[in-house]
């Protein structure tokens, strides 16, 4: 298994162009197959999860074919509405063809997504809102069968004990945009990514309103035709390189950023004394001393996003005093707390807040990466840390961030990707902790 080695202590200095969103990327795929002809989106980030995505859609009679940071999408065959456990148990963002499935073709049948290392997720919101749109829905065999003779719309109420649902909208949506009738979610998520989603079935031709605000009005339609359209820059991702630059003391400029989508990040990072500013189109991130302690809340958006929190505290680690996280959305995503102890870290955690005291230095190790995320924030802590520091499993981290180490490298990061057991002839031991 890839392995990255990083040796800390470089400061990052220069300029990175920001991917196109992750989580946008992959229900507006799922979007497509909606769409009567063909679509094309970009820039489509290449990443694992978009690869397993287009793989399912290839079996439910999608072709995808990429060309650069285009992906090229056009339905060939309605004949199988099959998503597969085998592909749905690699990523859980699969439950987003069920809504298209049921809308298009009035039958489907998905694998239910089982646990994942951030935590338990269930989908039960995306149920009730197929079922307030008149859909049957059962469990058999681990999968959801879900059909309909027609969606009729309805009122739908989104919320649940950790606020509104992000994939589950971007489904009710995606469903009530092909049903008879007007739809009106209440609680919908507001994340940027539902927003892009809305938009890109409005040029498909639905119509759908208030998209991005908690009430979201969805006009159903006869017919979606195929568009070309621009994913957004996708703000995980931009976060994260935002940290990179303070947590090394560098200055870095990004760009293809909408700091528009970020502003509980920017928020944060200034008050702890990072340098954020908006120069030609992108954004100059920098540092030039230690940072001061602050306690964050994960939230819904417009909070701040749980998909930060393991690289915030990977910063805060070294910060002046004590920090506390608290996880509102995932409160069992602190995966990262012992890995960033193995590097020095004082972190002590207690339900679902991590109380974070800033120590001077961390000192590199060898680490595990246990999820996305997690791995992000073990990369930062490694740039920062004296020595080196080599994460396994870096598979997780190839899910959502497009080409890492060579974006870090060309910004001046000693980070290289192997894999010491190939060719080696031993078995490697990673591979088999993991059967
Ligand atoms: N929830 C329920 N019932 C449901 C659905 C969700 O109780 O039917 C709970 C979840 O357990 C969680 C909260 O509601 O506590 C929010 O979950 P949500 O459904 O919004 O998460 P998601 O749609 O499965 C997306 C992102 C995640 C991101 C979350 C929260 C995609 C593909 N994934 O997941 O991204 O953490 O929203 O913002 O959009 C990542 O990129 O690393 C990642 C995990």
């Amino acid at each position: 298994m890839e392995q990255f080695v990083i040796r800390g202590g470089r400061r990052l200095r220069g300029q990175v162009s920001i991917s196109g969103s992750k989580n946008s990327a992959l229900p507006i795929m799922a979007a497509c197959l909606l769409a009567e002809g063909p679509c094309k989106l970009y820039p489509v980030p290449s990443l694992a999860d978009v690869d397993f995505l287009g793989e399912l859609l290839g079996e439910l009679g999608c072709q995808v074919s990429r060309e650069g940071s285009n992906l090229l999408l056009q339905v060939k065959s309605e004949s199988s509405s099959h998503a597969r456990y085998d592909i749905v148990r690699k990523m859980r963002a699969s439950i987003c063809v069920l809504g298209p499935l049921l809308a298009k073709r009035k039958y489907a049948r998905v694998a239910l997504p089982g646990g994942c290392s951030i935590g338990s997720r269930p989908v039960d919101i995306h149920l009730r809102g197929l079922r307030a749109l008149g859909a049957r829905i059962k469990l058999d065999s681990g999968d959801i069968v879900a059909d309909c003779d027609e969606l009729i719309g309805a009122e739908v109420f989104l919320g649940g004990p950790f606020g509104s649902t992000v994939t589950g909208t971007a489904n009710i949506m995606m469903a009530a945009a092909l049903a008879k009738g007007t739809t009106l979610i209440e609680c919908a998520a507001c994340e940027p990514e539902v927003q892009d989603l809305a938009a890109f079935l409005n040029a498909m031709g639905a119509r759908i309103s208030g998209a991005g605000s908690p009430r979201v009005t969805i006009e159903g339609v006869k017919k979606l035709t195929g568009v070309d359209y621009r994913i957004i820059p996708d703000r995980i991702e931009a976060g994260t390189f935002m940290i990179a630059a303070a947590i090394t003391n560098g200055e870095v400029k990004l760009e293809n950023v909408r700091v528009d989508h970020m502003m509980a990040v920017v928020d944060k990072l200034r008050e702890i004394g990072v340098i954020i500013e908006k120069n030609n189109g992108g954004v100059v991130v920098s540092s030039n001393r230690r940072i001061a302690a602050t306690d964050v809340t994960t939230q819904p958006y417009p909070g701040f996003p749980t998909d930060l929190q393991a690289q915030l505290m990977a910063l805060l680690c070294q910060a002046n005093g004590n920090s506390i996280l608290t996880e509102k959305i995932y409160p069992d995503r602190f995966l990262h707390v012992a890995e960033l102890g193995r590097m020095g870290a004082n972190i002590h955690k207690e339900g679902p807040t991590a109380i974070v005291t800033g120590v001077s230095e961390l000192v590199g190790a060898p680490v595990m990466a246990s999820d996305l995320r997690a791995s992000a924030a073990l990369v930062l802590a490694g740039m920062a840390a004296s020595g080196t520091t080599v994460i396994n499993r870096v598979y997780h981290i190839d899910r959502g961030y497009e080409s890492i180490e060579s974006k870090l490298a060309a910004l001046g990061a000693d980070i290289l990707r192997e894999d010491p057991y190939k060719n080696s002839g031993k078995l490697d031991p990673a591979t088999i902790a993991a059967e």
